[in-house]
């Protein structure tokens, strides 16, 4: 799975809330814990600053030593009202009261030469600072052995005129209590957030199972598809749902598969009639030849049937040819080339090159150009085919003593028309004589030699040049052809 998409979805997803959840309950816990910190500092700024009232009083109203146990006990009602440890030191760091205390504190403190535990070492270094200062930890290691987190709250008190020699009385008041850790609790944020993240993730997981079976099942069907289409099976279509990409994706699909299925039907088609024009020459070939050699034929007859042969082996080839042409014009206008030349001039070499056919016919022809040069920017020995086919088609269907016109003028492009009073074309078929192998039912009796390429050269030629060709006919008044051509100036060399 994890190599497929669903897994790569699924295992992005997981990672990003697990990251996203992580990142953020450890911020908020950090946050929190801080923000209990000082909550907690405030608290125990209060119990310093009672503790100063009731000492300054102890110091200045009361029998000096003879009530230090009564000031004890007060200490101790507020240490344990307020959840702290009291301890009241001297500047020099010796602690002169404290309330109870745990053992294991107790036992880290160090005593000094008049017998008074002492404030460790590193409390010296620190510069003594006038009112509150706060610190959390464990107070210079003194509290590591509780395994929790202390947070203290330092005061400086200074108060002079202490009876009864009046000296100035100075030192400090600390204040200690255990940070209410988040951590510990049964709600702790990191728990919240481990309990919220694997919710979520429980939740996302099961939209994104929904969701990638929705992306990947199209996609597996379009494989599948795929597959069978490239073993020549084209009837699996994509169901579409819904209207996102994907749909559109399984849409595009299709038609492509719609476009493969047309295209491989024409393919079979083409190929169908190639075999077919080339296999009905062929037997006539062989029948005339073997003919020939088994002495069927006599001798004095032999010319007659060669000529016959020489005929459908032009025929072969000239089929040979043009799908070739058709096939070098459907890939495309890059093997054009291109150059200016009179369309006009080249339209009198083709009639000449039918004036024996137009002649034996005796069709009128005409020319109608609008100027004596029509220069136009095309493949010259491209349209020359085109028009060589044009004009043969009029001259092979135009019935004898008919009307051949051709016709050239400039509106913008270049047109040429070439228009016959032959037999026309029915309506139902004009939509398919540029199609390859298409014979008009009429024109199979007036011409046995075309396969029904000429057209569709004709088509591929104009189309590879960007432009465009139409057809007019009317049954029994006759056909025009008109195609148009991009115009050019009149070159340097004329
Ligand atoms: N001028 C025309 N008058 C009447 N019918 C025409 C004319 N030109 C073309 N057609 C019809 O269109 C069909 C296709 O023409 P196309 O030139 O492609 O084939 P073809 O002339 O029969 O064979 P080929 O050109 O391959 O020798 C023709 O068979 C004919 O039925
Ligand atoms: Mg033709």
């Amino acid at each position: 799975m994890g190599k497929s998409l669903f897994g790569k979805i699924l295992a992005i997803l997981v990672a990003v809330l697990a990251v996203s959840f992580s990142i953020t309950g450890v911020l908020l816990g950090i946050g929190l814990n801080r923000i209990s910190a000082d909550q907690k500092a405030e608290q125990l700024q209060m119990v310093a600053e009672k503790t100063e009232q009731a000492l300054e009083y102890f110091l200045k109203q009361l029998n000096g030593f003879a009530d230090r146990q009564l000031f004890t006990n007060y200490l101790e009602s507020i240490a344990e009202n307020s959840g702290s440890i009291i301890w009241v030191a001297r500047t020099d760091g010796s602690i002169i009261f404290y309330s109870s205390t745990p053992k294991s504190v107790i036992d880290n403190l160090e005593k000094n030469e008049w017998g008074w535990y002492s404030l460790p070492d590193e409390w010296h270094n620190e510069p003594l600072q006038l009112g509150y200062s706060n610190q959390s930890g464990d107070f210079y290691g003194l509290f590591r052995d509780t395994g929790e987190e202390w947070v203290t709250v330092s005061k400086f008190f200074s108060m002079p005129d202490v009876p009864p020699l009046g000296i100035t009385a100075e030192g400090i008041i600390l204040v200690h209590s255990k940070l209410p850790t988040i951590r510990n609790t049964k709600y702790s944020i990191p728990r919240i957030f481990l309990i919220s993240g694997g919710i979520g993730s429980l939740a996302a997981l099961v939209m994104v199972f929904i969701l990638a079976r929705r992306l990947v099942r199209p996609l597996t069907e379009m494989k599948q598809a795929a597959g069978r289409i490239a073993s020549g099976d084209f009837n699996k279509r994509i169901v579409i749902r819904g209207e996102d990409e994907i749909a559109e994706l399984s849409r595009s699909f299709n038609s492509m598969v719609d476009a493969l299925e047309n295209l491989e039907n024409a393919r079979r088609e083409f190929l169908g009639n190639i075999s077919h024009e080339l296999r009905t020459p062929m037997t006539t070939i062989k029948g005339f030849i073997d003919g020939i050699l088994d002495g069927v034929i006599p001798p004095e007859n032999q010319g007659a049937y060669l000529s016959i042969v020489r005929d459908e082996v032009r025929r072969m080839e000239k089929l040979v040819n043009d799908i070739m042409d058709l096939a070098r014009f459907q890939a495309g206008d890059n093997r054009l080339n291109i150059t200016v030349f009179d369309i006009n001039e080249r339209i009198r070499r083709c009639v000449i090159s039918l004036q024996q056919m137009i002649v034996g016919k005796n069709l009128e022809f005409t020319a109608d150009f609008e100027t004596e040069r029509l220069f136009v920017r095309a493949d010259a020995d491209a349209i020359q085919r085109v028009l060589l086919n044009l004009l043969h088609n009029a001259v092979k269907f135009t019935p004898e003593g008919g009307k051949i016109t051709v016709r050239t003028y400039s509106k913008g492009k270049v047109y040429v028309e070439v228009e016959d009073n032959g037999p026309g074309i029915a309506k139902e078929e004009l939509s398919h004589i540029f199609d390859r192998f298409y014979k008009a039912d009429k024109s199979r009796g007036l011409d046995k030699t075309g396969v029904g390429l000429g057209l569709a050269i004709v088509r591929n030629i104009i189309l590879s040049h960007n432009e465009t060709i139409q057809v007019e006919s009317e049954e029994g008044r006759g056909t025009k052809f008109i195609f148009t051509l991009p115009g050019a100036n009149v070159p340097d060399a004329y």
